[in-house]
């Protein structure tokens, strides 16, 4: 079983992609017919002009995601650069652009969500102009040199991400994909501002009248499996609770460097584990007060709203003072 699992919203098929880049690994061999990950081949030229008024100049490949492909580009009416998401048309998958063009609509305005300037489709593909934001907290740590980011940062980050979650739960969406690598940091005078990105598993969990969606008995798998809530394994239909579960475990690897179950190979031991595990052996390096962040995860039920600034504030009690100010040590140390 492939312990990165993340599978793809339209059809439910396994996408499958390995974040330690090991041939093979976790069962995320490339079929030669498998032409997305790092190894397909650019879905937009260099030079191409998008948008609207065919203003915006494609210019380099930022990213090879499991499902799109991010392209640094520049607005060339303002100067400002600007990114663009592509993903092809032509598969199952094009679904995700319309729900990730959906999502992004609905928070545009809010703080910690990128702006989006324009939708629109290009030859055999789909694409979102967007704020140019930073690198994701995944690369982040793996670029620091003890491969961890500190408590007082990922504190921090965590209150941020918190915030955004509570913005997106309050207009109905769940993420359901949430980890570090969906996370970036802004740039320049945002750079010390977590956005989240990557909607193409979201959800809407309210109905348009503010009522609760009817939940299914058993729901296909959404999500990563590294990070996702026990209740996922369990195939339940998520709440607003599975992304604080995808928080909490993102947090843990941010500050630790791993999760406990990075070499399991088994899913079930995973959720087994995922279930029974102590919070001090998930966060070691973390205070004992921060317990009742897990003590109180496990208390909501999927309907549930949680309690954000009672999350928060567990988070604000392990640190001294939160300064959100301060430089990030990555900014400091320009990894
Ligand atoms: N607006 C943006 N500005 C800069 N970088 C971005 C932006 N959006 C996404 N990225 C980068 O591109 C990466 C891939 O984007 P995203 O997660 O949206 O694609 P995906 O194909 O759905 O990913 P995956 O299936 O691998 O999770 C992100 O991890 C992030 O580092
Ligand atoms: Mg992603």
């Amino acid at each position: 079983m492939n312990r990165n699992r993340n599978v793809n919203k339209a059809n439910g098929h396994h996408h499958h992609h390995n974040q330690k880049g090991a041939p093979g690994a976790g069962g995320g061999a490339q079929k030669p017919s498998e032409l997305r990950g790092k190894n397909a081949p650019a879905y937009i030229e260099k030079d191409t002009l998008l948008g609207r008024n065919e203003n915006v100049l494609v210019e380099k490949m930022i990213a090879g995601g499991g499902f799109g492909q991010v392209y640094r580009a520049r607005n060339l009416d303002t100067q400002e650069e600007v990114a663009v998401k592509v993903e092809r048309a032509s598969t199952n998958d094009s679904q995700r652009m319309i729900l990730e063009s959906k999502v992004l609509d609905d928070m545009l305005g809010t703080k910690h969500f990128p702006i989006v300037y324009y939708i629109g489709p290009h030859s055999t593909y789909n694409y979102i102009v967007m704020q140019m934001l930073g690198k994701n907290l995944g690369d982040i740590r793996k670029l620091m040199p003890s491969k961890r980011i500190s408590i007082t940062s990922t504190v921090r980050i965590g209150i941020q991400i918190v915030e955004a979650l509570s913005l997106l739960h309050t207009k109905g969406w769940l993420h359901r994909d949430l980890k570090p690598t969906n996370c970036c940091l802004g740039l320049d005078e945002k750079r010390k501002t977590v956005y989240l990105v990557d909607f193409g598993m979201s959800r809407k969990f309210r109905n348009d009248d503010g009522s609760i969606r009817e939940s299914r008995h058993y729901c296909g798998f959404r999500g990563t499996t590294r990070y996702c809530s026990y209740r996922m394994h369990d195939r339940r239909e998520q709440g607003p609770v599975d992304d604080l579960w995808c928080l909490y475990y993102s947090m843990a690897e941010l500050i630790e460097g791993f999760l406990p179950w990075r070499d399991m190979e088994s899913v079930d031991e995973m959720a087994q584990t995922k279930k029974i595990l102590k919070h001090e052996m998930i966060f070691p390096s973390m205070p004992s007060r921060f317990a009742s962040f897990d003590r109180n995860l496990r208390r909501l039920k999927q309907t549930s709203t949680p309690d954000y600034v009672k999350f928060q504030s567990i988070l604000a009690s392990c640190v001294k003072y939160v300064d959100d100010n301060a430089e990030f040590e990555w900014d400091v140390l320009e990894v």
